[in-house]
């Protein structure tokens, strides 16, 4: 029988000044079950993006999805590079977040199409994470392929991509995998801001 070791956060992270958990509790793991997400689990992340702030608020985010064992999934799934591959396998969502690089309303470009896009993931994440699931960015992917086979128009850029599902048994992972599957830890906050003009820290 196997025996899952439940990971601790607090084994891993601590904050150096109060925060609420959600934030330390969200990370990336990879191991995940292929078991299918739920119409409401599925619904609840996408609606979690939905109320992420964006410029002017033009929710300029749009997320082309595959389910597993959908005709989509393999098109989706041989965008990722190989290590992507090898944990991605067991996922119940493989997402490509495009934004929209101009203003609907003037056609004029936005400057804050992905960083608003960014806001999106980060909502969804953390409503992932709160309700027990795996959501996994990832930039390992052919962005050029992705645009092509998911016929993204010129004026919108490819993003990002996520997979997202239930979490799984880190020991079936690949070994290279098996040790990473852990919370990270953080840079110190004064290593993040800098007061006034830029300094490299
Ligand atoms: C936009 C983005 C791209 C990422 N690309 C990959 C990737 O291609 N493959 C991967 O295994 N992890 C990827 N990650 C996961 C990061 O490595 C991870 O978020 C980071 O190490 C911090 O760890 P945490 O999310 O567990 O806190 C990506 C994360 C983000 C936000």
């Amino acid at each position: 029988m196997k025996t899952e070791k439940k990971i601790r956060i607090e084994d891993y992270r601590r904050a150096d000044y109060p925060i609420e958990p959600l934030f330390l509790e969200r990370w990336s793991p990879r191991a995940m079950s292929g078991e299918d997400l739920t119409e409401q689990d599925f619904f609840m992340l996408f609606e979690a993006a939905r109320w992420a702030p964006s410029t002017y608020n033009e929710q300029e985010w749009l997320f082309l999805y595959a389910r597993r064992d959908t005709p989509s999934w393999p098109v989706f799934f041989d965008l990722l590079v190989e290590g992507n591959r090898a944990w991605c396998k067991n996922a119940a969502l493989l997402v490509v977040i495009v934004a929209h690089k101009v203003f609907n309303k003037t056609g004029q470009p936005n400057p804050v199409h992905l960083f608003d896009c960014g806001n999106a993931f980060e909502n969804l994440a953390l409503q992932g994470s709160s309700m027990g699931l795996v959501v996994h960015g990832m930039q390992g992917f052919d962005y050029e392929k992705a645009r092509v086979v998911l016929k993204v128009p010129d004026d919108y850029a490819v993003a990002a991509m996520f997979a997202a599902g239930r979490p799984g048994d880190p020991s079936d992972l690949p070994e290279n995998l098996r040790s990473r599957e852990v919370p990270t830890g953080r840079k110190p906050v004064r290593d993040i801001i800098c007061e006034g003009a830029f300094r490299k820290k």
